[in-house]
């Protein structure tokens, strides 16, 4: 049997990885252009199983073939005590599985002594290094790690740019420090409203939103014949119009698509197998992606949100929100504000919003109001 080439698993690099290119490039001309070369900060964003751990990885990979030295974290609290660990160890990787909820707010006080305590390890370890190379903090759910901590990690960046400049190097002989965040939207959010680290503004920021679907197509149609299978462009079409663009979607058709030719013991995968291929995809994609995010909300935006799924494929008119959830004008605008700033929801022309994150009309209709 042929294995099946799709990678619907969160944080496992897909077999092509689509439409990232752009990102890919920044980056690597940020590395490659010396001190001071804006990809080198950078924040990766976008809603759940849009690709940010493994395009994260790909820029790690990319840094590590550069020669610099490349230290991972998935955040939470601790984050600078971790990365100092990881520094002194002289482990040239450390990838920290710890996950969850910030646990409370660290003092300002607290989180600039450890940045500080951070960059003179830094340092030391810099001196360490060739030329032009450096040392790379690859900060994945940031938007779990306290603000403090974070925006400790942004100054640090902008000292450690200072200390190299004060060697008196050239910018393309200095050692360097990257630094790329990937979190929820949210977390960009919080992070440049925090007053002491405005100049993160300008750092790069990266929404990682739906691959367009000529793209998708293509990968689908490549991924299948270096795997041993054929499928012609009109199926490939078809299962790209079902991922929506979406990357996790794109792992679930290509996969689900693929086992159905399997099991049929064809060679060829056609329309009908992306179409019974697509009802475990789509039930899976309800599961990992929409409801999470929905039993994540509060309940007032979850009656929100339900009230929108009335509408099958168009805006939902936010007089409507009000009518159906019986609630002030006030109720409505506060809660529309919250579900836009999560990108759960977004503006749709006046007066009308919609759904951001792909099928979550659906499932509210397919697994919450059905039940009701
Ligand atoms: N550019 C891409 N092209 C094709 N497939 C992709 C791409 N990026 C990610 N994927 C696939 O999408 C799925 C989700 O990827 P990943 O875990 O990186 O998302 P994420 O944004 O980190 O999700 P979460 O917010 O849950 O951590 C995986 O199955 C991965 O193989
Ligand atoms: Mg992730």
């Amino acid at each position: 049997m042929t294995p099946n080439p799709f990678k619907p698993t969160a944080g496992k690099r897909p077999p092509v990885l689509i439409g990232r290119e752009a990102v890919i490039e920044d980056f690597a001309e940020g590395l490659d252009n010396g001190a001071g070369a804006p990809g080198r900060l950078m924040f990766l964003t976008g809603n759940r199983g849009c690709g940010k751990t493994v395009l994260l990885r790909e820029l790690q990979r990319l840094a590590s073939e550069r020669g610099w030295v490349v230290i991972s974290d998935s955040a939470s609290l601790g984050l600078c005590d971790r990365l100092a660990d990881a520094l002194r160890s002289n482990r040239p990787t450390v990838t920290s599985v710890e996950l969850g909820p910030s646990f409370g707010r660290m003092s300002v006080e607290a989180a600039r002594a450890k940045g500080e305590a951070l960059r003179g390890l830094v340092n030391e370890r810099l001196k360490k290094l060739g030329p032009g190379k450096g040392i790379l903090f690859a900060i994945d759910e940031a938007q779990s790690a306290s603000i403090e901590e974070l925006a400790a990690l942004a100054v640090l960046y902008q000292q450690v740019l200072g200390d190299q400049d004060a060697t008196g190097l050239l910018d393309v002989e200095q050692r360097g420090l990257a630094l790329v965040f990937a979190g929820l939207p949210s977390m960009v959010d919080d992070l440049l409203e925090e007053p002491s680290v405005t100049f993160l503004r300008r750092a790069q920021q990266r929404t990682l939103g739906s691959i367009p679907l000529p793209e998708v197509r293509d990968a689908f149609i490549q991924t299948v014949q270096d795997a041993g299978l054929c499928v012609d462009a009109k199926t490939a079409s078809l299962a790209a119009h079902k991922s929506m663009g979406h990357p996790y979607m794109v792992q679930l058709v290509g996969y689900y698509m693929w086992r159905s030719a399997a099991r049929r013991d064809s060679e060829i995968i056609e329309p009908r197998d992306v179409e019974a291929g697509n009802k475990d995809a789509v039930s899976e994609f309800y599961e990992a992606v929409d409801a999470p995010l929905y039993y994540g909300l509060r309940s007032p935006q979850r009656l929100f949100i339900e009230a929108m799924a009335v509408d099958v494929g168009k805006p939902t008119r936010v007089a409507d929100v009000i009518d159906r959830c019986d609630r002030t004008q006030s109720w409505a605008s506060k809660y529309r504000a919250s579900l836009i700033r999560e990108r759960v929801i977004e503006a749709a022309g006046y007066g009308l919003v919609r759904f951001t994150v792909p099928m979550l009309g659906e499932y509210i209709r397919d697994c919450v109001l059905w039940h009701e």
